[in-house]
C-alpha cells in the first residue's frame, strides 16, 4: 500500500502477550493523583503571569477555555489508550488509524514537545531556585541565570536541573507512586499557602477593565510576508489560552495506567476527568487570588509571579515556602516528559521509521544515547531561550498530537463501531469536535513565529521521512501486517 495509506493492525497490536498481567490495584483517587501530580507545574507557577499580561484579568477565561479542550483531548486519550495499551501514545494510535505519514507527522511533533517541555519546565524551575536561593543567602550572577534575551549569557540553573534529571534517569530511576502522592501533597499545599494569603487581600478593582486586549482572533503563519504589513502582536484572551494550554498536560500519565486499574470503565472517567475539574478550579482560584491582590502589570513578567505577589503582601516566608516546593517537585515533571521523550523515540524506531541502532538500550533499560543527546539539546535551548518561546513551541507540538488523538477518536467510532472498548468517551462526537477545532484555534492563536518554527519542524521532518523512513519501516519491509 503507498505510504500515506499505510497503518498498522489494531489486532496485530493488542494481541494478548505472554508477559505477566499487571495486577489491578488502581482506583480513582490513585488515578486522580497521578493525573494531578503530572500535571501541577511551570504553567500555573511561572506561565500564569505570561497568560495574565496577554490577557489581563480575562485570564481566567483563558484557564477554562483551555481545561475544557484538554478534558475533551483526555476522555479521548482514555478511550483510544484502552484499545491500544501501547507506550506511544498519540503516535501510536495515529499509526493505526491515520497511516503511517500522518503518524510520522505526530511522532515528529511529539519529539518537539517532550523535548520543550523539559526546557520551559526547568527554566520555570530556574525561575523560583534562584530567588529561593537568594533568600538563604546565595546568590549567584545574573550573568548565569539569565539567557541573552534577559541580559545574561546562560541560564545555568536550568542546565543544572536537566543534568540532574538525566542523571537519575539514565539510573533507572522511574517515578514512584509513594514519591508521586508526596509531591502532588507539596504542590497542592504551596497552591493552598498562596491562595490563603493571597485571597484575604482580594481587590476587585484589579479586574478593571477585564479584557483589556480584547478576546483576540486567529492568525496565519507568514502573514507578514503574505499581507505585507507587519504582524500584529498576538495578545489577548486566545492568545493567553493558547500559552496557558501548557499548564494543563501531562495528563496521559493517566491513560498509561489503564491495565492497572480495577474498574478501568468508571475509574478512569473519574480520574481523568476529576484531576482536570481539580486542576481548572485550583488554577482558577490562583489565578483569582493572585489577580485579586496585585495589579497584572506587576506580575506578569516575574519569573516567579506567586513568590513575588507574597512578598509584596509582606509574606517573605511564604514566598520562601512556595519557592522550595517549586524546587524540590517540579523535577519530577522533567522525569516524566524527558521519559516519555524517550519512549516515543524508541516507539519510532522500533517501528522503523527512525534508526534502531539509536534506540539501543542499556543494561538499566534506558535507552542511554537518545536520553544524553536529547538532555544536551533541551539544555543548550533552556540555558538561552526564554521561558514563553519554549513554552509556546512545546504547545504547538502538543496541539497537533491532541488534535491528531481527536480525529483518531472519530475516525474509529465511524469506522469500528463494533470494536471492544474498556472505557467510552461520552458524547463522542462533540468530544471529538471540541478536542480538534479547540486545538486548531489555540495553534492559530500562538504567535506566527512559533507557527513558522512548528512548520520549519515538521518539513525536516518529512524531508528525513520521505528520504528516509517510507522506505525503512516495518510495514513498508512487509516485517509486520498492515492493518
Ligand atoms: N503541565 C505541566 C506544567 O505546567 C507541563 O509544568
Amino acid at each position: 500500500m503507498a505510504f500515506w495509506n499505510r497503518r498498522r493492525s489494531i489486532d496485530a497490536m493488542t494481541a494478548p502477550h505472554s508477559g505477566p498481567a499487571l495486577k489491578k490495584t488502581l482506583g480513582w483517587p490513585h488515578l486522580m493523583a497521578l493525573g494531578v501530580g503530572a500535571i501541577v507545574g511551570t504553567g500555573i507557577l511561572t506561565l500564569i503571569g505570561v497568560g495574565a499580561g496577554l490577557a489581563g484579568p480575562a485570564v481566567m477565561v483563558s484557564f477554562a477555555m483551555a481545561g475544557l479542550v484538554c478534558a475533551c483531548a483526555a476522555l479521548a486519550y482514555a478511550e483510544l489508550s484502552t484499545m491500544m495499551p501501547t507506550a506511544g501514545s498519540a503516535y501510536t494510535y495515529s499509526y493505526a488509524v491515520l497511516g503511517e505519514l500522518i503518524a510520522w507527522i505526530v511522532g515528529w511533533s511529539l519529539i518537539l514537545e517532550y523535548s520543550l517541555v523539559v526546557s520551559a519546565v526547568a527554566v520555570g524551575w530556574a525561575g523560583y531556585a534562584t530567588p529561593f536561593l537568594h533568600g538563604i543567602g546565595i546568590d549567584l550572577p545574573l550573568a548565569l541565570t539569565a539567557g541573552p534575551h534577559a541580559g545574561g549569557i546562560i541560564n545555568l540553573p536550568a542546565v543544572f536541573i536537566i543534568g540532574v534529571v538525566t542523571g537519575l534517569l539514565l539510573l533507572g530511576t522511574r517515578e514512584s507512586a509513594t514519591v508521586n502522592v508526596v509531591l502532588v501533597l507539596i504542590k497542592i499545599a504551596a497552591l493552598a499557602v498562596f491562595v490563603f494569603i493571597a485571597l484575604p487581600m482580594f481587590d476587585a478593582s484589579h479586574f478593571q477593565p477585564f479584557m483589556p486586549n480584547g478576546f483576540g482572533s486567529p492568525q496565519l503563519p507568514f502573514m507578514e510576508q503574505i499581507t505585507g504589513h507587519p504582524a500584529v502582536a498576538q495578545t489577548g484572551v486566545m492568545a493567553a489560552a493558547a500559552i496557558i494550554f501548557f499548564a494543563f498536560y501531562g495528563f496521559d500519565a493517566i491513560s498509561t495506567a489503564a491495565e492497572e486499574t480495577k474498574k478501568p470503565e468508571r475509574d478512569l472517567a473519574i480520574g481523568i476527568v476529576g484531576s482536570m475539574l481539580v486542576c481548572t478550579a485550583l488554577y482558577l482560584l490562583v489565578a483569582a487570588a493572585a489577580i485579586g491582590a496585585r495589579p497584572v502589570s506587576e506580575f506578569a513578567s516575574s519569573t516567579e509571579p506567586l513568590s513575588l505577589i507574597l512578598r509584596e503582601l509582606g509574606s517573605p516566608w511564604a514566598a520562601q515556602v512556595v519557592a522550595g516546593a517549586a524546587v524540590i517537585a517540579l523535577p519530577t515533571v522533567l522525569l516524566a516528559f524527558l521519559f516519555g521523550q524517550s519512549r516515543i523515540f524508541l516507539g519510532m524506531a522500533r517501528d522503523g521509521l527512525l534508526p534502531r541502532r539509536l534506540a539501543h538500550v542499556s543494561v538499566r533499560g534506558v535507552p542511554a544515547v537518545v536520553t544524553v543527546f536529547t538532555a544536551v539539546v533541551v539544555a543548550v535551548l533552556a540555558g538561552l531561550l526564554p521561558l514563553d518561546e519554549l513554552a509556546s513551541l512545546a504547545n504547538a507540538g502538543t496541539l497537533c498530537a491532541f488534535a491528531a488523538v481527536g480525529v483518531c477518536l472519530m475516525v474509529l467510532r465511524v469506522r469500528d463501531p463494533g470494536r471492544k472498548r474498556m472505557f467510552r468517551a461520552p458524547l463522542w462526537w462533540l468530544v471529538g469536535t471540541i478536542t480538534i477545532v479547540g486545538c486548531l484555534l489555540f495553534f492559530f492563536s500562538l504567535r506566527p513565529f512559533t507557527q513558522t518554527a512548528f512548520f520549519i519542524w515538521n518539513g525536516i521532518g518529512l524531508v528525513i521521512y520521505l528520504a528516509w523512513s517510507a522506505w525503512n519501516s516495518r510495514l513498508a519491509k512487509g516485517e509486520e501486517a498492515e492493518g
